[in-house]
């Protein structure tokens, strides 16, 4: 058994902050950000995470022309979630009518989404469910520190879903490798966040992130170049098999770095961070979607996907697309409108950075 992905669909919510955005309060350019990262610009979300996720939830199951209450599980890959108890794949369960369906969170920070495909391709070849819905969808700038100008210009908000369901075809995830890099838990952290229970403290939330760039850079580079090999070595291919490549988008040069090291030709690599920053664990669904719409993914095609996160964790995939790769029907799903610019909707937190760094 295997599991295709017959489903697909995003949700970039509709507000931009530009690198001249990010100029008008940090001492940063829209050159410097440009040539270290290739991000353009990000969304900024309104709503909270599942709404997101219901929007881009929405449009998938349309594209795979089935009914959600066909749904046996969803899984939500997010590192923040509109609440920890209960879980926010509850929330997207009722908002889209699965009523057939489980549901979970799964974070393993940027890698959440590829986790989340795996567990649920894996549940599907094991015969436990017939169709999933997996989600990653993140509100990262909901955990900015906006006075941090080293962490703060990268991220962005948004992400998407696909639908999994049962074939005897060998199609979908053929094979995958999930890692952690040991010891690298520091690198990117955020030791204030959420109820640490060990220290029984809560406090009104503007978080500081922990954020070592150049050491997360190299790990992100290794970790994702190894589970490549891994992951091509379980699906018995190689390099040459894969047509198309789909990384995280967190910066572009790491995307360049490990292509290289791949000898994959950058014709071949999807780049969108320049659209979005890094959404985080909705960065591959957002990539999907937008490789799908611009045509670049052809019926047929033998994909790799790579990710690395927050833990750090790793992890690599061999998809194999079917025969479709246009939507059997579409959505009207949308967000609620939205009333206030980028900056608006960031402004308490940034008027909470100030204070707190003394602007
Ligand atoms: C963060 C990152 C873009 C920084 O790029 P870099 O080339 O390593 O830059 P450095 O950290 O060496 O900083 C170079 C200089 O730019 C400055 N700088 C940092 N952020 C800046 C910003 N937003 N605007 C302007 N200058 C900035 C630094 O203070 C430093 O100044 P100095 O030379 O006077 O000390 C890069 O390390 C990176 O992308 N790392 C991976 C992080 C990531 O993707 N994390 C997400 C994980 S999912």
């Amino acid at each position: 058994m295997y599991a295709e992905i017959t489903g697909w669909g995003k949700c970039a919510p509709p507000a931009i902050l530009t690198n001249d955005d990010l100029a008008t309060f940090l001492d940063t350019s829209d050159e410097w950000i440009y040539t270290r990262t290739g991000i353009k610009r990000r969304h900024i979300s309104h709503v909270p995470c599942s709404e997101m996720a219901r929007v881009g939830s929405e449009h998938a199951i349309a594209c795979a022309g089935i009914d959600p209450t066909e749904l046996d599980l969803v899984i939500l890959g997010t590192t923040t979630p509109d609440q920890f108890i209960p879980n926010s794949a509850s929330t997207v369960i009722n908002a889209i009518g699965a009523s057939n369906a489980a549901g979970f969170d799964v974070n393993s920070a940027c890698t959440s989404f590829l986790y989340s495909l795996n567990i649920a391709t894996d549940m599907i070849k094991a015969g436990s469910i017939k169709t999933a819905l997996v989600i990653g969808v993140e509100k990262t700038t909901r955990l900015l520190d906006w006075g941090k100008r080293e962490s703060a210009v990268l991220f962005g908000d948004g992400g998407g879903a696909v639908v999994l369901q049962a074939t005897q075809e060998p199609l979908g995830l053929l094979g995958a490798k999930l890692s952690l890099v040991p010891h690298t838990r520091e690198m990117l952290s955020m030791p204030e966040f959420g109820v640490d229970l060990s220290h029984q403290q809560q406090h009104d939330f503007y978080p500081s992130l922990t954020f070592e760039g150049q050491e997360i850079f190299k790990n992100a580079v290794k970790g994702m170049h190894e589970a490549c090999k891994d992951a091509l070595t379980k699906t018995g291919l190689t390099q040459d098999d894969i047509d198309f490549f789909v990384p995280h988008q967190a910066n572009v040069r790491i995307i360049k770095t490990l292509a290289k090291r791949m000898a994959f030709d950058m014709d071949n690599v999807m780049v969108c961070v320049n659209e979005y920053g890094n959404c985080s664990a909705g960065t591959i669904p957002l990539s999907l979607c937008d490789a799908l719409e611009a045509g670049r993914i052809k019926p047929g095609m033998t994909l790799l996907t790579a990710s690395f996160g927050a833990g750090l964790t790793c992890g690599a995939g061999v998809i194999k697309w079917g025969e479709r790769t246009t939507p059997i029907a579409t959505s009207e799903a949308k967000l609620p409108p939205c009333n206030q610019t980028a900056i608006e909707i960031l402004q308490p937190a940034i008027d909470a950075a100030k204070e707190k760094y003394g602007e």
